[in-house]
């Protein structure tokens, strides 16, 4: 939930350590700070508020001389934001600074010990705790002292340390939060993702859980929880730093709306071959796929609502039944899973901290695990039996879009190879879905320039208190990712309905002049859509649709407007109907003037329960 970095080399720290945090900054952004060597001492600057406050309080990274620091940008856990709440924490004498990201659960414990050892206090958080705790057991060796704090801190974290009296060691910590080593020529990093190193250094370590590394401006070490030193191998990232730009757009998320052709094109292409669907290196045989009785389907968000539309597509597709269920309440319920039950997980970031323990939840009761994940080396990614990575490349908006649309097009792809090999559907209709996929790119890019219609449409509507989505079918799971889209970022109040239920309750809220988006692309189901349509326009409402070409006419004499989508195989409706409703938020959204890319209380990666 928060971004940290460090760096140790032979240039200043401090710009270095604000850019990385700028790139972090989607992670967390109530308060930012960093703390840098001097060549005297531990130098702190921190505060409530952007980074930007930041950089200005310390000049842009001039008014802190020296080349090793660590930096911090908070979404805030224990202690409101505040400025001595921000990140570094420091332990009483000043010469341990420490930054976090994660919950140490067991803070309490350990602070009430530390204060009957006359230690005081000068935060609300459990970081604090660590930066004290270090100095507690520290007697020169910092990472012998950090080695004998991680044996009594409980909880999620990674951590960045430096200390006053060794100025040439960052230490590194991880544990059920994401790290990253970047390493370099004479220079080296530590970071929550990639995107804060990349302009320095491609060449990375995927730290594991327990473990610890040392940097120093020549070589970084790794070690076990017991210090013995571990062999890690050396990942090149392949993407440029042009994906973590901007690149001339106003926003991160209109930047990835439009990317979405490409980012399925990397996603889709490389898996078909000669009109089949082919899954490399699959860890699934065949017997396990035929003997498959059920599918779990497990996430939150986001990525949640890929899994509603997965439901309906898997079924449609296998014939078994498929549960999608929020990653936060399946690790409560006492899900029934057998051998025979496959547990698919979605994340975008793979260090969604529910979605985690559901996985470990679900491998604990024997079911086998397929992650469906965009961070490369993420920890969902590590612990499941088989990743199908998404190459959607960095989503920086909080609101995931690309990441959504990606998602959708591997679930379709895994469906269609399970399909497959159970022969659960006839080799016309995989292939005719198959030819359908590998039009969708150049299918949403005729969306994708309907961009004006859409904009001229949120102009009418960006002041409403209340929008409503209603579908049904894949074109209820629609509008749930609709809804979420425009509430996330416009805070404008918002629900999806299934069409069908509206009748039970919410029609009654119905009124002259409130919007409701009709969700209508889904032909089995298309007069029932016009039903609802026309129920909700009697009463008053003005009704935005959202129907293919085909159906656009028929549609045209009930609602106040019209987008449409291309025709494409069923299933792969939504993945071409997501984009407007995307650009609806967006422009809702911007001419709200709110901050789309950071909306408020919001965090990208949640990595909190
Ligand atoms: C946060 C993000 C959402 C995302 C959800 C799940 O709430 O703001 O956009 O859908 O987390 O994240 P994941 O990384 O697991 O897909």
């Amino acid at each position: 939930m928060c971004g940290i970095v460090g760096y140790v080399g032979g240039e200043e720290a401090a710009p270095i350590l604000l850019d990385g945090l700028a790139r972090l900054e989607y992670r967390g952004y109530d308060s930012a700070g960093v703390a840098i060597f001097d060549g005297e001492r531990l130098r702190v600057a921190k505060t409530k508020g952007r980074l930007r406050a930041l950089s200005d309080m310390i000049q842009g990274g001039s008014a802190i001389r020296g080349s090793i620091g660590v930096g911090h940008t908070r979404w805030a856990t224990h202690g409101a934001p505040s400025d001595v709440n921000s990140h570094p924490q420091v332990s009483r004498s000043g010469r341990i600074a420490v930054v976090h990201n994660g919950i140490i659960e067991n803070y309490a414990e350990l602070k009430a010990f530390l204060v009957s050892q006359g230690v005081d206090f000068a935060s609300e958080t459990d970081t604090e705790v660590v930066a004290q705790l270090i100095e507690y057991f520290y007697d020169g060796d910092i990472l012998k002292a950090v080695g004998r704090v991680l044996h009594r801190i409980e909880g999620a974290y990674a951590l960045g340390i430096i200390c006053g009296d060794e100025p040439e060691r960052l230490i590194a910590v991880r544990k059920d939060s994401p790290l990253i080593l970047g390493l370099g020529e004479g220079f080296n990093f530590l970071a929550s993702d990639v995107t804060a190193i990349i302009k320095h250094t491609r060449n990375v370590v995927y730290m594991e859980d327990g473990e610890i590394a040392e940097l120093t401006r020549e070589g970084v070490t790794c070690y076990n929880h017991l210090l013995q030193p571990v062999r890690k191998e050396v990942s090149h990232v392949d993407w440029e730093i042009d994906a973590a730009e901007k690149g001339g757009y106003e926003h991160f998320m209109l930047k990835e709306i439009m990317e979405q052709p490409e980012a399925l094109r990397r996603a889709i292409f490389p898996r078909i071959r000669d009109g089949e669907v082919i899954l490399e290196d699959f860890g699934l045989s065949d017997e396990y796929i035929r003997a498959l009785r059920k599918i779990f389907i497990v996430a939150c968000g986001s990525s949640y609502h890929v899994g509603m539309v997965g439901k309906y597509n898997l079924e449609k597709l296998l014939r078994i039944p498929v549960e999608v269920t929020l990653a936060s309440e399946f690790r409560y319920m006492d899900p029934i899973l057998d051998d025979n039950t496959l547990v698919i997980v979605i994340s975008q970031s793979g260090e969604t901290l529910d979605t985690m323990a559901a996985l470990r939840e679900a491998k604990g009761l024997g079911a086998k695990i397929l992650s469906i994940v965009n961070v490369v080396g993420s920890s969902i990614a590590r612990e499941s039996d088989v990743v199908l990575y998404t190459w959607a490349g960095p989503e920086i908006a909080v609101a995931t879009t690309k990441a959504y649309s990606t998602q959708l097009a591997v679930v379709d792809l895994l469906g269609l190879y399970f399909a497959r090999k159970r022969g659960s559907i006839t080799a016309e209709r995989r292939q005719a879905a198959v030819g359908e996929l590998l039009l969708l790119p150049s299918k949403l890019e005729q969306v994708l320039e309907k961009q004006e219609a859409i904009q001229y449409f949120a102009s009418q509507y960006f002041n409403h208190d209340s929008i409503f989505f209603i579908g049904r079918n894949v074109d209820y799971a629609l509008g749930l990712e609709g809804s979420l889209k425009l509430k996330e970022i416009s805070y404008i109040h918002s629900e999806a309905y299934a069409s069908g239920e509206l009748k039970h309750g919410t029609i009654s809220l119905i009124e002259d002049g409130t919007l409701v988006v009709a969700v209508a692309t889904y032909a089995r189901l298309f007069d029932k859509a016009m039903s609802n349509v026309v129920e909700v326009k009697s009463r008053g409402a003005d009704v935005l649709a959202l129907t293919t070409e085909d159906r656009a006419e028929t549609m045209g004499r009930n609602a106040n407007a019209i987008i449409t989508i291309p025709d494409t195989d069923e299933l792969l409706l939504p993945s071409l109907g997501v984009a407007p409703l995307q650009l609806l938020a967006y422009y809702i959204a911007l001419m709200r003037g709110c901050d789309i890319d950071k909306p408020r209380n919001l965090a990208k990666s949640v990595t909190v329960e």
